[in-house]
């Protein structure tokens, strides 16, 4: 039996007679550059994630890189951020004009680390970015303490976390919700995938909305008009009609995801070697990714494969230890905690659309590896 990490065409073919009528009327309208469904998806983007304003953007990236811009960092500014995450997060802050300081996680969440962000504080510190990893929050009350007393910026690296909550002092708060800016990110893999790049930032902030609306658009409110030099970060219509067709189906597929995890959960509390991942009090996850801690982790995956079970590392080396970083001088062993997770985590498949027998395979291929 084969069972891929991703399927897109399973999930394809349950929603094509919704996206084509949508793409059929942009493409009869004509209006490819910031047509009504973009603005429409901003709206809706928004008020999922309990923020004012949503300003869609060209990919995840750009939702990350103009935040920042909106900083306006001097050389040797700081941007306090976690190693473990995709690069995005750490490449973002550089080609922003700052310095990213990595600091390390809390073993459990694999998010960042709130004592750690607050031991890395400096008269240089502008902003903290957490990402919230995998599709689970990250102690976002914690870190606008922190912010707050230090009159810091959050930015929140959300691009796996569209959806996901945190119950704090009792009410759901959504991503999205507390930062002063989020990134989202539409990558076609991601629990909100388009057809192609996209992303969407959102901020309940009425000054940075306006700020970030010039930056996607060379830095002018008004055309041919340029207040500051910015770029050109549009969302097509074309994939906006693609996210709006999706959007209604998002909180059943991430609910899937979550009746999948907690298979895979329980199919494994008995391994000693396997470590499913903790949902920390209050997190409702949205499992874009469903990631374990195993021993022999690179034997495991090879196992999984000659059984026809794609796997991915997510991620193999952390930020701090990117050669492209070095100049930020950590030696091996300087963030400890990320660098063993770098060692032992092994994604496995979690999209809605698997049957259970193919659970049931991926699970029993584990249990026969650790026999
Ligand atoms: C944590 C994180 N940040 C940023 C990004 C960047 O998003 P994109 O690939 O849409 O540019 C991604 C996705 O790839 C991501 O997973």
């Amino acid at each position: 039996m084969n069972v891929p990490l991703l399927d897109l065409v399973a999930q394809y073919r349950t929603i094509r007679d919704d996206v084509f009528p949508a793409l059929q009327a942009v493409v009869e309208s004509q209006q490819f550059i910031m047509g009504p469904g973009v603005a429409q998806l901003e709206t809706r983007i928004a008020e999922l994630s309990h923020a004012r304003h949503g300003i869609a953007c060209a990919s995840g990236t750009d939702a990350l890189l103009l935040p920042l811009k909106a900083l306006n960092l001097k050389p040797g500014d700081e941007v306090i951020t976690t190693p473990f995450t995709f690069f995005a997060t750490g490449g973002t802050i550089h080609n922003a004009g700052g310095r990213p300081v990595f600091v390390d996680i809390d073993p459990n969440t694999f998010n960042l680390d709130p004592d750690a962000v607050e031991a890395a504080v400096t008269p240089r510190t502008r902003a903290i970015m957490p990402v919230h990893l995998y599709g689970q929050m990250a102690e976002m009350e914690r870190l606008l303490v922190i912010a707050s007393r230090r009159g810091l910026k959050i930015i929140e690296d959300a691009a796996q976390a569209i959806g996901a909550r945190r119950s704090i002092d009792g009410v759901w708060r959504m991503a999205g919700e507390l930062g002063w800016a989020t990134g989202y990110s539409f990558f076609p893999s991601k629990n909100l995938g388009a057809w192609g790049d996209g992303g969407m930032m959102v901020t309940s902030d009425e000054a940075t909305a306006e700020r970030l609306r010039k930056l996607r658009l060379h830095g002018g409110a008004k055309q041919y008009h340029h207040d500051e030099v910015g770029t050109n970060s549009r969302l097509d219509s074309l994939q906006a009609a693609v996210l709006l067709a999706k959007l209604p189906h998002l909180a059943g597929w991430s609910a899937r995801r979550r009746e999948h995890a907690a298979y895979y959960t329980q199919a494994l509390r008995d391994i000693d070697a396997v470590r499913p991942p903790v949902v920390a009090p209050g997190n409702e996850h949205i499992f874009h990714q469903f990631t374990l801690r195993v021993e022999r982790r690179d034997a495991l995956q090879a196992h999984l494969k000659s059984r026809g079970i794609g796997t991915a590392i997510y991620y193999p080396l952390p930020l701090h230890r990117q050669p492209c970083f070095a100049h930020l001088g950590h030696a091996a062993g300087s963030l400890p905690r990320a660098e063993r997770a770098a060692q032992e985590v092994l994604s496995l498949p979690i999209y809605p659309e698997l049957e259970p027998a193919q659970l049931d395979h991926v699970a029993e291929a584990i249990r026969e590896f650790y026999r």
